[in-house]
C-alpha cells in the first residue's frame, strides 16, 4: 500500500501572558478545521499548536503577580480554564501541544543558537534603537509611528546593549524571490506590503539576543544572554518534531518537515515571511510551503487584545451557545483573510438562522416525516420524480466545489455552498408537499419515499461535509438519519444513493434557537459583571 500523504499544519504559539481570548480561538478553530478536512482526505496530519512562554513580557506579569515566570505560565497553560482545558473544551484535535519551556526545545534552541553563530550568520555587536514589551519587537526610529509601536500603539522604551545579531540583511533578495515567486503567503495581498514595507526599505540585521532580563534561552556559550523570543518562538515548528532532540523520533522531521501551512495573524505575518525563511536558509533547512495570514476580529473598533483588555471570554460564549456554534460562527461569519467585527449579536442571529432553522429544521422534519409516514424505515420502493434533479444536482456537486474552496483556506464559502443546498432542501420540503401525498398512501407511498429518500441523503452530504467545522454535533445527527461510519466518510460525500434500508431515530435538536435579548442580557452580566450591575 502507498504511504499516507503527510501534512504539517501549526497555529502561531500564543503568549501565555494572560488568559486566551476569543481570537486565539479563532485561529485555533481555523487550523483545526483544515486539520480535520485533511484527514477526512485520508491525510497522516500533524496538528501542532504550544505556548511561546519566554520574554519580557512574562517575566514582568509574574513579578506582578508574584510568583516565578515558570509559575505563572504554568497556571495560565495547565490551570483551571487554562490554555490546554480551553483547547479541550473546543474540540481542538491537535496532535501535539509545545511549551517553549520545555527541556527539549530549549536544549534545541542553543543549539540551533549556536549553530548560526558558527556558520558567521549570528554575530556579537551593540544595538542601540527602541523595544515594545508587549509586542517583543526591535524597532529603529524611522519605523515608529509618531514615536510608538507600529504594530500596536504602546509606547516603546529606548535600548542599548551589547547584543548578537542575524544576518538578516544578507537574505533580504532570496527571501523577495521566496515572497515574490510562487505562493509562499497568502492571501497574495498581503506580499506586497511584506516587500514595501520590509525589504524594500532595506532588511537591516536583527537583534537575538537580550541581556537586560534573565526569562529566555540562556545563550551557553555567553553567559547574560538570552535567546530573543521570536528565534526561541519560531524553531518551535521544528523542534516539535524532533528536529535537533531527542524527545521525537528524527523520522517525525524527517517526515513531516517542510511544514505545509502556518496559520498566523497578519501582525506575525512579518515574523513568518521574512525572518523565518532567512533563519531556516541559514540552517540550510527547507522553507514552509506556506504562510497563511488571517484577519483580525475587531471588537468595540480595534483588535481585540489581551494588551487592550476588549477581549471576549470564549468559555462564556462555549457553555452558552455550545462549542460546536461558536466554532461553526467563527468560521461563517469571517473570510479567513480579512477583519471581521466579533458581535454577540451576530453569534445569536446566526445560530438561529442557519443551525436551529435551517440546519436543525431540515433534520428534525425530515427524520420525523420518515418516522410518520413509514414508522421509521423508508421503502425501498421510490418514484423518482424530475422536481427531485435540482436538489440532487447541487448535492452531486457539493463535495468537489467545497474541496475547491476548502483548498483555498475558503473555510467561509464552503459553508456557504452546504447552506446553499440546505436551503434548497427545505424548499424541495414545501415544493413536494410530504404531508399531502402523505393523505394516499396507496397511491403516493412511492413517491414520498423518494421525497425522504432525497432528504436524508442530502442530509447524509451535508453533515459529512460539515463535520470538521461541527465534530460533535454532526455525529449526533448522522445517528438520527441511520447513518453508519463508512456513508460519512470523504469518498461516500461524493456518492449519491449511498444509503439503502434508511431507519432513522428521532432524536434531540441539535440546535435550539436563543432568545436574542435575553442572550444578550445574560452575556452582558457574564462579560461585565460590575458594570451590569452598576
Ligand atoms: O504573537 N483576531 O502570540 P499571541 C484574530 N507568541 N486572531 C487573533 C487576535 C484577534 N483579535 N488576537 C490574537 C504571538 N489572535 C507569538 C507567536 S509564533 C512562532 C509566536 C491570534 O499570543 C492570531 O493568530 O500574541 C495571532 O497571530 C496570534 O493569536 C497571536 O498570539
Ligand atoms: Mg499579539
Amino acid at each position: 500500500m502507498e504511504a499516507k500523504k503527510k501534512f504539517y499544519i501549526t497555529t502561531p504559539i500564543y503568549y501565555p501572558s494572560a488568559k486566551l481570548h476569543i481570537g486565539h480561538a479563532y485561529c485555533t478553530v481555523a487550523t483545526d478545521v483544515i486539520a480535520r478536512y485533511k484527514r477526512m482526505q485520508g491525510y497522516d496530519v500533524m496538528f501542532l499548536t504550544g505556548t511561546d512562554e519566554h520574554g519580557q513580557k512574562i517575566e514582568e506579569k509574574a513579578k506582578a503577580a508574584g510568583v516565578t515566570p515558570q509559575q505563572f505560565v504554568d497556571n495560565i497553560v495547565l490551570g483551571k480554564g487554562g490554555v490546554k482545558d480551553l483547547w479541550k473544551l473546543m474540540n481542538i484535535s491537535n496532535d501535539r501541544f509545545i511549551r517553549t519551556t520545555d527541556d527539549y526545545h530549549v536544549a534545541a534552541i542553543q543549539k540551533i543558537f549556536k549553530k548560526m553563530y558558527e556558520n558567521g550568520d549570528i554575530y556579537k555587536g551593540k544595538y542601540t534603537g527602541k523595544y515594545c514589551t508587549p509586542c517583543e519587537s526591535f524597532w529603529t526610529e524611522s519605523q515608529l509611528v509618531d514615536g510608538k509601536c507600529p504594530d500596536c500603539g504602546g509606547e516603546v522604551k529606548d535600548a542599548e546593549e551589547e547584543a548578537y545579531f542575524f544576518r538578516l540583511s544578507k537574505y533580504a533578495e532570496p527571501v523577495r524571490k521566496l515572497l515574490l515567486e510562487g505562493n509562499f503567503l497568502e492571501p497574495a495581498s498581503r506580499v506586497n506590503e511584506m516587500v514595501k514595507n520590509f525589504i524594500d526599505p532595506g532588511l537591516e540585521d536583527l537583534c537575538v539576543s537580550r541581556t537586560s532580563f534573565t526569562w529566555g534561552v540562556p545563550v551557553d556559550f555567553d553567559p547574560g544572554h538570552v535567546v530573543y523570543v521570536w528565534v526561541d518562538a519560531l524553531f518551535n515548528y521544528c523542534t516539535a518534531l524532533g528536529c535537533m532532540n531527542d524527545k521525537y523520533p528524527d523520522a517525525d522531521f524527517e517526515e513531516f518537515w517542510p511544514a505545509d501551512v502556518h496559520m498566523v495573524g497578519k501582525e506575525i505575518v512579518r515574523f513568518h515571511s521574512i525572518i523565518w525563511p532567512a533563519m531556516l536558509m541559514s540552517m540550510n533547512m527547507p522553507l514552509p510551503k506556506k504562510i497563511f495570514g488571517h484577519g483580525w476580529l475587531l471588537f468595540g473598533g480595534g483588535k481585540m487584545s489581551k494588551s487592550k483588555g476588549n477581549v471576549v471570554d470564549p468559555y462564556i460564549l462555549s457553555e452558552r451557545f455550545g462549542v460546536d456554534a461558536l466554532r461553526f460562527y467563527l468560521m461563517r461569519e469571517f473570510p479567513l483573510g480579512s477583519d471581521g467585527n466579533f458581535s454577540n449579536e451576530l453569534l445569536i442571529s446566526r445560530i438561529n438562522s442557519e443551525l436551529a432553522n435551517d440546519l436543525g429544521n431540515l433534520l428534525s422534519r425530515s427524520v420525523a416525516m420518515v418516522e410518520k409516514y413509514f414508522g421509521g424505515t423508508i421503502p425501498e420502493n421510490r418514484q423518482p420524480d424530475a422536481m427531485d434533479d435540482e436538489l440532487i444536482g447541487m448535492v452531486k456537486g457539493l463535495r468537489d466545489k467545497y474541496e475547491q474552496l476548502m483548498d483555498n483556506f475558503g473555510t467561509q464559502d464552503a459553508l456557504s455552498e452546504v447552506f446553499r443546498v440546505i436551503s434548497r432542501a427545505n424548499k424541495y420540503i414545501d415544493e413536494t408537499a410530504p404531508w399531502v401525498l402523505a393523505k394516499d398512501m396507496e397511491a403516493n407511498g412511492a413517491r414520498l419515499a423518494a421525497v425522504m429518500y432525497n432528504l436524508i441523503e442530502t442530509l447524509r452530504v451535508c453533515l459529512t461535509l460539515l463535520t470538521p467545522f461541527m465534530p460533535e454535533s454532526v455525529e449526533k445527527g448522522f445517528a438520527q438519519i441511520g447513518a453508519a461510519k463508512e456513508d460519512t466518510t470523504w469518498e461516500a460525500a461524493a456518492e449519491w444513493g449511498r444509503l439503502h434500508n434508511i431507519t432513522v431515530h428521532k432524536g434531540e435538536a441539535l440546535f435550539t434557537r436563543k432568545d436574542m435579548k435575553k442572550d444578550l442580557e445574560a452575556l452582558e452580566q457574564l462579560e461585565h459583571p460590575a458594570e451590569a450591575k452598576a
